[in-house]
């Protein structure tokens, strides 16, 4: 539920620069939302002129995290969820789709985007039953949100979470250890619990993905392509992958009978793995 001390301050609205583009609000934009500037959507197009797959590619990531938390809840049980680097507020928000399921579900989510716990805060309302907290943090300082009160207050280490890390571990060079990262994060679970995570390749396309890479370092903001092997290390080590394993996210679980996109226009890899 959401009390008077999770409404946005007066003053966090200020921290949020809209003339300059902002790698959250043009992926807003390219999901279909509404939260973005002419900057965002005009560094958005150009992107898109480099790699016109990218709305594809974008929304096959979101349908992904969906279908994800639909099966922890509906099938693996899972009521606690940990999502660092959620977005802007869009459809298949972790919370909606877990509390859609099992209404008592409890959902913290993290990103060190003020910009993003502002919105998520005003927008992201819990179910009655269930609970939902947003907590201004940074994946690099795992031991951190391990620490935050309200994560602690809200999760029960004592039972299985699902740690969300979709879409996010691109942002996060070598120099600054993913690895370490995500193992700090998945020791600090009880046996029982999933993680869900997903990642951009330059296996099919690599002079587009170079485009992209050029440009999001230009922007300041860090993108590492890893192929399917390198993620599948870096994310599932120790871990038992759910079948199918780690597959281009629009082959996981895919829903209906249409057409699926080819493998280059989506160009992003998925799993979801269970601590045993
Ligand atoms: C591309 S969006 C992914 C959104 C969502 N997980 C999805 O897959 O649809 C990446 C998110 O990660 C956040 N992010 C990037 N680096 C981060 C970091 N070091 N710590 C916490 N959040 C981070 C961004 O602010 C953004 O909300």
């Amino acid at each position: 539920m959401v009390g008077v001390a999770d409404l946005p301050s007066a003053e966090e609205p200020q921290r949020i620069d809209t003339d300059r583009p902002h790698p959250v609000r043009i992926y807003d934009y390219w999901l279909g939302g509404k939260d973005n500037f002419a900057a965002d959507r005009a560094l958005g197009d150009k992107i898109v002129e480099y790699i016109p797959a990218t709305r594809i590619a974008m929304r096959e990531n979101r349908a992904f995290l969906g279908r994800a938390v639909r099966y922890l809840a509906a099938e693996a049980g899972v009521t606690q969820y940990l999502d660092i680097g959620p977005g802007l507020p869009t459809a298949n928000n972790v919370h909606e789709v877990a509390q859609s399921v099992t209404p008592s579900s409890r959902v913290v989510y993290v990103d060190n985007d003020p910009q993003v716990i502002v919105h998520a805060r005003a927008l992201l309302t819990s179910s009655p039953e269930g609970r939902t907290a947003y907590v201004e943090a940074d994946l690099r300082d795992p031991s951190a949100i391990l620490k935050d009160r309200t994560v602690r207050e809200v999760l029960d280490f004592g039972q299985p979470i699902a740690l969300m890390l979709v879409l996010l571990l691109h942002n996060i060079p070598d120099s600054d250890r993913p690895g370490e990262i995500v193992r700090t994060l998945v020791d600090a679970l009880p046996s029982g619990s999933y993680l869900v995570a997903s990642h951009p390749t330059a296996e099919y396309r690599p002079e587009q993905a170079e485009a992209g890479v050029q440009i999001g370092s230009e922007a300041g903001v860090p993108n590492v392509m890893r192929d399917s092997g390198d993620f599948a290390r870096l994310a599932f080590t120790g871990l038992e992958l759910v079948p199918p394993g780690v597959v281009l996210v629009s082959e996981w679980h895919p829903t209906g009978a249409g057409p699926r996109p080819v493998a280059a226009d989506v160009s992003i890899f998925g799993g979801v793995a269970r601590k045993p």
